[in-house]
């Protein structure tokens, strides 16, 4: 079973999605951080053109897992979870995000990856282009100050040279990318349930969704 939230950078998907896996005891899948770790392979590679390094996709092996409260991911064999935050993989990532092969050789790992088990996933296009019949769909928002301000704490301590400025503008730039690509763009899916969590608690939003959760499928806390 699979439950998605969708919505734009910052809004609180994977802090939320975290707190409602640890407290359902399900799985938590970020597809945020498979975009990273292309990225950071990408920047890795030494190809400064991107079609060249999409060649190489098919022998990439990327791993995840959900432990401790954190999402780790691995690239052939190699633990990248601490590089995928840092500023530098965040202003290329909505470059790499909008090639189609990069986006179908990371919708089919988590594919594969959720046919066991129960899962909650955060991203942009899950509940449009990548689940389209997951059980249940959230889109969460908040205004643009707060997105940054959020995101700008959690990255500080292992990227001290951001500034909140930098962080704001990053988040708008990849708002219009996000929205205004080509393929699978940051839209609510039809049947998602919004949730805009400006000025709401952490628990609010957190208790509001489980109740959600729990009134439309058999899982509870
Ligand atoms: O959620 P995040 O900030 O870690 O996401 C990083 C980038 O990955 C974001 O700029 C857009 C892209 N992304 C995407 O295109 N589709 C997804 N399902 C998830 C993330």
């Amino acid at each position: 079973m699979i439950i998605v939230i969708d919505g734009p950078a910052g809004s609180g998907k994977s802090s939320t999605a975290k707190e409602i896996a640890n407290r359902l005891n399900i799985q938590f899948l970020d597809s945020g951080a498979l975009y990273r770790a292309v990225t950071f392979h990408w920047l890795n590679s030494g190809k400064s053109d991107i079609r060249s390094f999409i060649e190489l996709l098919p022998d990439v092996k990327i791993a995840s897992k959900y432990k401790n409260n954190t999402f780790f991911v691995s690239l052939d064999g190699s633990d990248i979870t601490n590089q995928l935050r840092q500023h530098y993989v965040a202003e290329h990532v909505s470059e790499i995000a909008t090639q189609p092969d990069v986006r179908m050789f990371v919708n089919n790992y988590m594919r594969n990856l959720v046919v066991n088990g129960t899962y909650i996933a955060d991203g942009r296009d899950l509940g449009t282009a990548v689940f389209p019949d997951a059980e249940i769909k959230f889109f969460m928002t908040a205004s643009i100050e707060e997105r940054a301000r959020r995101r700008f704490n959690e990255i500080k301590e292992t990227d001290p040279g951001v500034t909140l400025k930098d962080v704001e503008e990053n988040i708008r730039q990849r708002d219009n990318k996000d929205q205004n690509r080509a393929s699978d763009p940051l839209k609510k899916a039809d049947d998602a349930i919004e949730i805009d969590t400006t000025g709401k608690t952490f628990e609010e939003q957190i208790s509001e969704m489980i109740s959600i959760i729990e009134n439309k499928t058999k899982l509870n806390h």
